[in-house]
């Protein structure tokens, strides 16, 4: 079996508030394919670990990757670190604060419009790959949708922007405001969560975010658990081991 990612312990446990293993694999294999030069990540975690472990590999590029929370901040630094992967990430924390700009929340909506604080993104240009999976949708309406309009005069000109869980119309409605206000290409992937591709319709074609092929193809573990193409194991803690050829 292939061994694509290079970290030796565990990703913190996924599904849930994590990024779908099959995100994670499609992330990892398009910045390995790709090789983008900075990538900024909105919601860090396990998906932090694995967009760092692809820069590594590819030996360049740089996260910057933002958080609200102290807590899960704090979480995902200590899991870099104990892959000596934190110098590949600009890890950035800030609390969720009243959004003024455009949005896609009603004026009127119960949950007023909170974003990430705009000083956050300071001195970020060129951003080859946007990935955005938060603020989490119980912040407000469209938790999301200002990723684009913060960061849009600093996109490069071939940039792709990813958005996790299209399986929610919320975030089906965000990339449908993106892909006509800002000009790009729309593609849904049909994973456990769904995920959004936004490319720009002049970029030289990229193959479609490709998935590791696993050694024993077809067969029903494969299925079951695509992130051991990477040499993931995600179950839970106490089931961790089992089940593995
Ligand atoms: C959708 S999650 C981001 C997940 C991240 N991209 C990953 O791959 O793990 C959005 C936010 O939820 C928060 N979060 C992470 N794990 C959580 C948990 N177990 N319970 C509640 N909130 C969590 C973090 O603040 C994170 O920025």
């Amino acid at each position: 079996m292939h061994n694509h990612l290079a970290i030796k312990g565990q990703l913190p446990p996924l599904r849930g508030w994590a990024t779908s293993p099959d995100v994670l694999l499609r992330l990892h294999a398009h910045i390995m394919a790709t090789r983008p030069r900075i990538i900024v990540e909105f919601g860090s975690g396990a998906s932090t670990l694995v967009i760092a472990d692809a820069l590594r590999q590819n030996g360049l590029g740089k996260l910057v990757s933002i958080e609200h929370s102290d807590h899960y901040g704090a979480q995902t630094l200590g899991t870099l670190q104990t892959e000596s992967l934190e110098g590949w990430v600009d890890l950035r924390i800030g609390e969720l604060e009243a959004w003024e700009g455009e949005h896609l929340n009603p004026e009127d909506a119960e949950k007023s419009s909170r974003w990430y604080p705009l000083s956050l993104l300071e001195g970020v240009e060129g951003i080859d790959l946007l990935w955005v999976d938060g603020p989490p949708g119980a912040t407000c309406l469209f938790s999301r949708y200002p990723a684009l309009p913060a960061l849009a005069e600093k996109l490069s000109p071939n940039a792709e922007v990813w958005l996790d869980d299209t399986i929610r119309q919320e975030e089906k409605d965000i990339c449908e405001r993106w892909a006509a206000d800002h000009g790009f290409e729309l593609e849904y992937y049909p994973l456990e969560k769904g995920l959004g591709r936004l490319t720009r319709a002049d970029a030289p074609v990229v193959a479609p975010a490709p998935m590791p092929q696993t050694a024993v193809a077809g067969s029903a573990d494969d299925a079951a658990h695509p992130e051991r193409a990477l040499g993931l194991d995600f179950s839970l803690p106490e089931d961790q081991g089992k089940d593995k050829r």
